[in-house]
Parts: structure tokens; sequence; C-alpha cells
């Protein structure tokens, strides 16, 4: 195993799948938090459910981990419907989009993971598909070339990005729901964690419960996994119950700290504040700095760092809060006191 594995990573790892499938929820009831978009949902469900219409085409987007795919698969479990999952680049051509969109019954769902990396041919397939429900295909060659247009189902599309951003306007606009994921609040996680122990049928203490939750970055992925280590320790070194002790051990060996952050983030924090001043410092200067990509940067590592109030954003780049530099325990040079946060 790659010593830098972050365990904290929002991000699937291999052979995660397992524990993902038991412990993800299959209805709203056990679905904790994101009311914002649960609430408006459940009234889209039962509207298309009476009409016997299918759902609008619904666009999940938010950092990873933090339930799109879990969701899109309770609306398709409450809708009574089956749910077909792919994602953005594992679509090459239109015609692997075609053969899946045929294959599709009325008010089935399609789950677009990763939706921003459709290519662009396959991306314009989609319009009319998503628009009219219809497919129109090029058959010959040449001078005898002629377009025929093929009846889809009435199929419901739900995509899931982590960039928004990323999305074109004409895909983004044949979307009727839109629905941003939040991070979780401590007590949610808290909820969580306790759900999956109870699946899991490991016993778990009130303050362990809350030193995981506040160690999980807003995000059920890792709270689960940290829930996961904890276990894997209170059994090899305890008695197999998960107490506060237990669970400071496990997540000192992780290398987890108080705030939840782990080595990769205090070394951008302090790359930022040795090597640029404390900021501002553009994305791509702190990704070859640390010899990251910038895409994991933004997507994996930033949005918690930004959400805890480590970093900030500016039109001239990144910058460390006053916040960060007191959580590693550098002090701040004068001159730079009146540029922080
Ligand atoms: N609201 C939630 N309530 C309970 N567990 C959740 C919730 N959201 C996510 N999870 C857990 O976190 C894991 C990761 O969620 P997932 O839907 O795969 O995230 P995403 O698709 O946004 O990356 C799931 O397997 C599930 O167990
Ligand atoms: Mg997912």
């Amino acid at each position: 195993m790659d010593l830098k594995e972050r365990i904290t990573t929002a991000k699937q790892k291999q052979g995660e799948d397992e524990l993902e499938l038991t412990l993800r929820p299959k209805h709203f009831k056990d679905f904790i938090g994101q009311k914002k978009v649960t609430e408006n949902l459940k009234v889209y469900i039962e509207a298309a459910k009476m009409r016997n219409e299918p759902l609008d085409h619904v666009l999940f987007y938010g950092p990873p981990g933090l339930g799109k795919t879990t969701l899109a698969g309770i609306i398709a479990n409450e809708l009574g419907v089956d749910l077909r999952i792919t994602s953005g680049p594992a679509i090459e051509r239109a015609a692997d989009l075609a053969a899946i969109l045929t294959n599709l019954n009325d008010s089935d769902v399609l789950f677009i993971d990763e939706i921003h990396r459709l290519n662009r041919t396959v991306e314009e397939v989609l319009y009319s598909a998503m628009e009219d429900y219809a497919l129109d295909i090029i058959i010959g060659k040449g001078p005898s070339a002629r377009s025929i247009r093929l009846d889809l189902a009435k199929f419901t599309l739900i995509g899931a990005t982590t960039r928004a951003g990323s999305l074109s306007a004409p895909l983004r606009d044949r979307f009727g729901v839109i629905s941003k994921f939040d991070m979780y609040t401590v007590e949610e996680l808290m909820q969580i964690i306790k759900r999956s122990a109870e699946i899991l049928n490991v016993k778990i203490d009130e303050a362990s419960l809350k030193e995981l939750a506040k160690r999980s970055r807003g995000t059920p992925r890792v709270a689960n996994r940290l829930l996961k280590r904890v276990r894997d320790f209170s059994q090899v070194k305890g008695d197999g119950i998960i107490d506060i002790n237990i669970t400071e051990k496990t997540l000192k060996a992780l290398g987890i700290d108080k705030e939840g952050l782990e080595d990769l983030d205090r070394e951008i924090l302090t790359v930022i504040i040795e090597r640029f001043n404390g900021g501002p410092v553009g994305i791509d200067s702190i990704a070859a700095a640390i010899g990251e990509e910038r895409v994991t940067i933004e997507d994996v590592y930033e949005p918690f760092l930004i959400q805890s109030g480590f970093l900030h954003r500016t039109q001239k780049g990144r910058m460390v809060s006053e916040h960060a530099y007191k959580h590693l325990g550098i002090p701040i040079k004068k001159d730079e006191e009146q540029l922080s946060f």
C-alpha cells in the first residue's frame, strides 16, 4: 500500500465497493441530512408518480463522498424503477450511449457519474434524448446519407458532478432539477456513524461517535472509512468495543489531527505559508509545489480546507487564514499580518 495514501480522501478507494454497498442507505428514511435536496425531491417524485410521468432530469453537484450516487439509487427505489449506472469517461462513443438509451424502459433512471467528463459528440446525442426522448441517427455516408429519428423510453437522467462549472450550458439547461450537496454537520455524521456501526454490528460509545464525526471532513464516505479502521483497532488491540481511548489511538496512528487534517492537508497549508508567504498564490503553483494534480487539489482537498476556514479563495489566488497559522503552530510574520484574515 502506498504509505502516502490518504485515509481521509473522499474519493472511493479500491476494494471499498463492498463496504459501501452494505452501508449505503436504500430509502429516504435512512438518508441523513441534505434536507434541502431531499425535501424537494420527495415532492417531485410523488408528483411524477401521481401523473404517471417520468421524473424530471436531475443534476447533483458537490464534492465526492457526500451521497450523490446513494441518492440516485434511492430515487430509483422510491420510483420503483430500474437504475442503470454509468459514468462520463465510460461512454466513449455515441453508439455506446445509444446502446444504453435504447435499453431503458419508461421511467427508468439512468445515472451518469462524472457527467462533466462526457465527450462532445456523446454529449450532443444526449441533448435530444433528454429533451425529446429521441435519438437522431445518421444512416449511410456521403450524398445518400439520411437521418432517422428513433423514439426512446421516457427515462430520467440523473447526472452527478464534482464541478458544476465544467458543465456546458446546453447540458446544464436540460436538467429540470439542479441540487447542490453540502458538507454534513457533526451531528449528522454522528447519526451516520451510529447507523453504520449498527449494521457492522460493533459497539461504539458516544464520545467516539463525536470524535470520529468531527474528524470526517464533513463527508460520510470518510466517516464510514474511519469507523472501519477503529473497528480493526478495537478488535486487534482492544476488546472489540470502540471507546474513546481506542478511537484516539487509531486517529493518532492514522495521522489525522484534531481538525481532521492529514499530512497532505498540512503540507498544502505549510507550502503556501513557507513558499508563498501565505498567499495569494495560484492553484497551479500549489499543485506544482506539492506534486499533486490541480483537479485533485480542487475537488478533493480544497473544499474541506475552505469549509473549515483554513484556506480562502480570493480573486488573486488561495490564501491561508490566521486559523491555519495557529493550527500549524507557525508564527505570523509582521508584514503578513495585515494580509491574513
Ligand atoms: N446522507 C447519507 N446518509 C447516510 N450515509 C450516507 C449518506 N451519504 C453518503 N453516505 C454513505 O457514504 C458513502 C459514499 O456516498 P456516495 O453516494 O457514493 O457519494 P458520492 O456519489 O457523492 O461520491 C455511501 O456508501 C454511504 O454509505
Ligand atoms: Mg458517486
